[in-house]
């Protein structure tokens, strides 16, 4: 598959070395400001936003401007501390200690992004405590040993406020450790250039989408799984580069990942009748 302009291959945990073309990212305030200095007094970073709205791609740029390679992990429900540390694996008849995602950055001094880290299990506060405060280190019990991150080591965690359950909400200890920076949707122009850019889309079909998108962001987000992301703009948009009319693109790529519920996609579907109607 052809690769698109600023698009890193994303297996968890796989490093992604800078090189090349910088990952296209279009501020949306004073993020890449923040982040840059938080990362030079090795501060640790907490992302918060609802998905789609650019953190992955902010991160990705930062290594990219930085020089440092990037380990991605998605958390997920079953992520353990061995997951992210490493384990001993059987190779052939003997025992070889591997190391997880997390204990090869601090290793290498990479920037480790762990994103939606709320969903990973509650024991990997332990070994992120140390490494997200001023010791940087990181405890390997299974090996009786505690590294210290190598220079240029940064940790950069992702979460979704709205998203989340009370009960996963990051703990104020894991919390005060890090430096935040809230990403929200993109002002409206800077959202129709990035639609424009990533869907190769017109600015007017760009322009549209986004006034759609923001429609349906000013819903009652009832019924709704996430609001119109602009990742889903994005994708509707591809569409329409495709030939296909906006209003095919936007219930396929925009009303259809939202809900599954009969009501709620009717009235989406009413809303793209009303605001995209018109023949692309
Ligand atoms: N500020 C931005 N600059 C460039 N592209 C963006 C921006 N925000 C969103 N995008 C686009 O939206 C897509 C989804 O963003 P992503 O970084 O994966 O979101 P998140 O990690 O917050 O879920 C990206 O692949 C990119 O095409
Ligand atoms: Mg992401």
């Amino acid at each position: 598959m052809p690769q698109l302009p600023g698009e890193l291959e994303h297996r968890n945990g796989a490093t992604c070395i800078p090189g090349g073309e910088r990952p296209y990212y279009q501020a949306l305030g004073n993020e890449e400001a923040v982040f840059k200095a938080a990362y030079r007094q090795g501060l640790s970073l907490l992302l918060k936003g609802p998905t789609g709205c650019g953190k992955t791609r902010f991160v990705e740029a930062m290594a990219h401007d930085l020089g440092r390679p990037l380990i991605t992990v998605a958390c997920h429900d079953d992520l353990t501390t061995a997951d992210l540390v490493g384990r001993y694996l059987l190779r052939g008849d003997e025992t070889v200690w591997v190391d997880g995602p997390l204990s090869h950055a601090v290793r290498e001094g990479a920037i480790c992004y762990l994103d939606e880290v709320v969903e990973a299990r509650q024991d990997t506060t332990v070994v992120l405590h140390p490494l997200a405060d001023h010791r940087r280190q990181l405890p390997i019990e299974r090996l009786g040993v505690t590294l210290d991150a190598a220079p240029g080591f940064g940790l950069v965690v992702s979460y979704n406020p709205g998203y989340q359950s009370v009960l996963k909400d990051l703990k104020d200890s894991t919390r005060q450790r890090m430096v935040a920076i809230d990403f929200g949707f993109p002002a409206t122009e800077v959202e129709e250039v990035i639609v424009t850019r990533e869907a190769s889309v017109t600015r007017s079909v760009a322009a549209e989408l986004v006034r759609f998108g923001q429609a349906v962001r000013r819903l009652e987000t009832g019924g709704l799984r996430e609001v119109a992301s602009t990742r889903v703009l994005i994708a509707a948009g591809r569409l329409v580069a495709e030939g296909l009319p906006m209003r095919d693109a936007a219930l396929a790529a925009i009303a259809g990942p939202l809900t599954d519920d009969a009501v709620v996609s009717r009235g989406l579907a009413e809303m793209i009748d009303i605001y995209l109607a018109a023949p692309a």
